[in-house]
């Protein structure tokens, strides 16, 4: 009962431009699997809204074959400035839901690999670092953390000129993969 009375209050308080989200992100903004749509409750304001900015402007999405990334450019092209601002505020605020990850790999080697290679910019727990501009990595799917890793060693994000911090990922994506790469994400499942 507790449970439906605090999923009825955030609904209440979403803004109505999270209506056309909630078929691929969810009513709790948790993402949704089968969709490949990532979770968004609990992630940064900034980085949430620099994403649909990003998306909207062409520095993510634009690639010819980032297919799931075009679905959000013709969304983001929709939505004003105040929309982004209140979508990500509200989004930002939202308490990240549990996903369940079945990952495989070394927990041990995953932790020094993540210290050594991320954890600098996305916070010792995966956590996120707000003055680094690094979003927060626990909590999401870690199917979806593995695309995007992909995209940004494809050159399929991270590869438009003013992308600074899209750039900067893509350069750090390409310094790891295999199995050490799957080592970091088994460990960033268990933040
Ligand atoms: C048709 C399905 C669909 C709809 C509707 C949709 N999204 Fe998405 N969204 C996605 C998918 C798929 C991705 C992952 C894109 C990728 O793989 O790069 C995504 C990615 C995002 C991201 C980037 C998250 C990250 O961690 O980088 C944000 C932010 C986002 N969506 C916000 C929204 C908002 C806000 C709305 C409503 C205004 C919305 N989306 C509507 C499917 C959708
Ligand atoms: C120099 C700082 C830095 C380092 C080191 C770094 N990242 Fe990032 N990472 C970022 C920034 C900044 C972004 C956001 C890029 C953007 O805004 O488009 C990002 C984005 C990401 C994303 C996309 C998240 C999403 O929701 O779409 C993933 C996945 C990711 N990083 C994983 C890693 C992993 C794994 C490592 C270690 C191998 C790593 N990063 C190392 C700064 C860094």
């Amino acid at each position: 009962m507790a449970c439906l009375i605090s999923v009825n209050s955030y609904a209440n308080q979403a803004p109505k431009s999270y209506a056309q989200c909630v078929a691929c992100h969810g009513e709790e903004a948790q993402g949704n699997a089968e969709l490949k749509s990532p979770a968004l409750a609990g992630q940064s304001q900034s980085y949430l809204s620099r994403q649909l900015t990003n998306f909207s402007s062409g520095l993510r999405g634009s690639h010819q074959q980032d297919v799931l990334g075009k679905q959000m450019v013709a969304i983001s092209k929709q939505l004003t400035a105040e929309d982004i601002a209140e979508l990500s505020q509200y989004l930002a605020a939202l308490p990240s839901v549990k996903i369940i990850n079945n990952t495989e790999g070394d927990l041990k080697n995953g932790s020094r690999y993540y210290q050594g290679k991320c954890g600098a910019c996305h916070g010792g727990q995966a956590q996120g670092n707000l003055s680094l501009n690094a979003p927060k990595l626990s909590g999401q799917s870690i199917v979806y953390l593995q695309s995007q890793m992909k995209n940004f060693s494809t050159g399929i994000r991270g590869n438009v000129a003013t992308d600074k911090l899209g750039r900067q990922m893509a350069m750090m994506a390409k310094t790891t993969s295999g199995k050490e790469l799957d080592d970091i994400l088994h460990f960033i499942a268990q933040q």
